[in-house]
């Protein structure tokens, strides 16, 4: 099972982030020096992927123009000799092959997937939220499709949440397989705390074969009456194989202001000369609370 092909839904509406996404879609925001998107881009890239399909809405062709060359500022850049930036940019159009579906409602991340149906084939894919950044040594796709390809299976990425978190995500229903590796056998969407099967959470990465589309096909709307990505997978991991991976790094939710901030920190401390100095910043500013 060679995985080729990835889905990146980013046609949310970024109500979390507002006013700042009222004209700027989330997964342009920039996290350092380089937006969301390209993180997700980058993580897919590492992890094998050839061909990606953004999900996205009438609001957000920043993004499809980000990936594009722009000459002027291309020429401008080569004229006054500046290589590093010319490269930076240059880089972020040759990155992948990237093509574009709009979802033209908003029906959820089960209707987004769906989207991708005629650009997967029969081909087994990944998908990765648009707003879920990771931080790994090993690209948390690489370490589903590793999985997804040892089991013959589909892949879900998982981590613990503390219990009072469980009622944001999808909760599972897991039986241990191997080191780091759980046999998926239920799942139910943002559950109640009474209704949750544990507190391991699907956090913004899959494995899926194509099957998933006939059953989207036919999935009724479920938690707020969009047609849940979670209810079709449900339906997936009891007539298919599925594992879920307990994936070693760390998930920002950059959807959120909080998640953001703490993604825009830690990314910045890894990165050179500004984590250096953000070091010293933020040590200074310690002292004087
Ligand atoms: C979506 C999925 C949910 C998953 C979460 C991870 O929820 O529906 O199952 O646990 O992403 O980030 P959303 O964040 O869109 O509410």
């Amino acid at each position: 099972m060679k995985i080729r092909k990835a889905v990146i839904p980013a046609a949310g509406l970024g109500t979390r982030m507002l006013p700042a996404t009222k004209t700027v879609p989330k997964e342009m925001l920039p996290l350092v020096d380089k937006p969301v998107i390209q993180y997700i881009i980058e993580e897919a890239v590492a992890s094998g992927i050839e061909d990606i399909l953004v999900v996205t809405n009438r609001a957000k062709s920043a993004m499809d123009d980000y990936f594009d060359y722009t000459p002027e500022l291309e020429d401008r850049l080569m004229r006054a000799g500046k290589t590093e930036e010319l490269e930076a940019v240059r880089r972020t159009a040759d990155i992948a092959n990237i093509f574009y579906v709009r979802q033209k409602e908003t029906k959820g991340l089960g209707h987004a997937v769906y989207r991708a149906k005629r650009f997967a084939g029969d081909e087994p894919f990944a998908v990765l939220l648009g707003d879920d950044v990771m931080m790994a040594g090993v690209p948390v796709t690489k370490q589903l499709i590793d999985a997804a390809e040892l089991h013959g299976a589909s892949a879900v990425g998982t981590q613990l949440v503390a219990p009072q978190q469980i009622s944001k995500y999808s909760s599972l229903k897991v039986e241990p397989l191997s080191a780091r590796v759980m046999r998926v056998l239920d799942m139910n969407e943002k559950p109640r705390p009474s209704e949750k099967f544990s507190d391991y959470a699907i956090l913004g990465r899959y494995v899926l074969t194509s099957d998933i589309f006939r059953i989207l096909e036919n999935t009724a709307p479920g938690y707020g009456g969009e047609v849940q990505l979670t209810d079709g997978l449900r339906e997936l991991c009891k007539c298919a194989p599925m594992v879920a991976v307990d994936f070693l790094g760390r998930r920002y939710d950059t959807g959120s202001l909080k998640g953001f901030l703490e993604a825009t920190i830690d990314f910045a401390l890894q990165s050179g000369e500004v984590g250096a100095w953000l070091r010293e910043f933020i040590g200074n500013k310690a002292k004087s609370f």
